[in-house]
């Protein structure tokens, strides 16, 4: 399977919409979010994982402000996991912040989110946080993580 990254469009909105709610349930975005978010190109990057074909894969986001980068979702349609796409879609969003000059990068994740949590250390990210009921209206808490650009 052949892995392209491009810039994420309202077809690649539509595309994902079906996976986001099954994804993230409570903290799932709207079609109407994902398409304000995407406008932003100012402060957001946002980018599909496609094949060969063009079938959307998964898809990504990252927020620079000043020299601080934090990643905004990150998913792979659940048909294509464990073929290395988040893997390529964390380091277009890592290239991203490299280019606008950031200096370190941040997340959150469900504590219960192993999967996430062992893509992002893989990809060179240490905890240093926990944040107490962050999702599920208090249930979950979030680890933040972070690395240097
Ligand atoms: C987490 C998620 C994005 C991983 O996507 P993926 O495309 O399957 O990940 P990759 O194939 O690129 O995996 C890269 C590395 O991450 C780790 N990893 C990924 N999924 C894993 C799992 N289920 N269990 C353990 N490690 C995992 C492994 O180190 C893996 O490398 P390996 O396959 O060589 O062992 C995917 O499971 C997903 O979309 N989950 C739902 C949405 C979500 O939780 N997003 C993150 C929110 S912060």
């Amino acid at each position: 399977m052949t892995v392209s990254i491009v810039a994420m469009t309202a077809a690649h909105v539509d595309a994902l919409m079906p996976h986001e709610r099954e994804m993230f349930g409570t903290e799932a975005w709207s079609a109407n979010a994902y398409r304000q978010e995407i406008a932003d190109t100012e402060l957001r990057h946002y980018v599909a994982a496609v094949d060969g074909a063009g079938a959307m894969l998964g898809w990504a986001g990252v927020m620079v402000i000043g020299e601080t980068a934090q990643i905004l979702t990150v998913g792979t349609v659940p048909q294509y996991r464990r073929r290395g796409v988040a893997r390529t879609l964390v380091a277009d969003l890592l290239q991203h912040a490299r280019d606008r000059r950031a200096s370190e990068v941040f997340l959150e994740v469900r504590v219960d989110n192993d999967a996430a949590r062992a893509l992002y250390a893989a990809a060179g990210f240490t905890e240093i946080a926990v944040r107490k009921g962050y999702y599920d209206r208090g249930r979950v808490d979030a680890v933040v993580m972070r690395r240097d650009v």
